[in-house]
């Protein structure tokens, strides 16, 4: 029998995150060859939040590897494939072949200055990146 209790991940300290900056989570794998992430980052009222790294137009990460997240403007997610661009504060994609359709958000908790991210994948999955 499996342990189906969600994993909690650490991210960074809240105080170390300042706008404009991405944490990159990895969380457990489920395909060998492609990697699953959470982005944590604050969005312009400095609320803390947490999506998938994985477009809604294609299943790869937005960031293509190039471990560049937002816009040449700084205040969208950017998908460096075909441009499709995400508000920060929900996650929804704003213009892009994927209009409408938003990132899927990563539950976080917090413990005192700590940062985790919860990795609800436990079943199943290649083991953690
Ligand atoms: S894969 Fe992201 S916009 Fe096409």
């Amino acid at each position: 029998m499996s342990d189906a209790t969600p994993r909690r991940v650490r991210a960074c300290r809240a105080t170390d995150l300042v706008h404009g900056q991405m944490v990159v989570v990895p969380l457990t794998r489920v395909r060998d060859y492609i990697p699953r992430e959470a982005l944590v980052t604050r969005d312009d009222s400095g609320r803390i939040v947490a999506y998938r790294n994985e477009c809604k137009h294609l299943p790869i990460p937005i960031d293509g590897m190039t471990r560049k997240f937002f816009d040449k403007e700084g205040t969208h997610l950017l998908c460096a494939l075909h441009g499709a661009r995400y508000r920060v504060n929900d996650g929804q994609c704003i213009s892009g072949p994927c209009r409408g359709a938003s990132l899927e958000a990563v539950a976080l908790e917090f413990d005192g200055d700590e940062v985790f991210v919860i990795d609800e994948l436990v079943n199943g999955a290649a083991g953690p990146t």
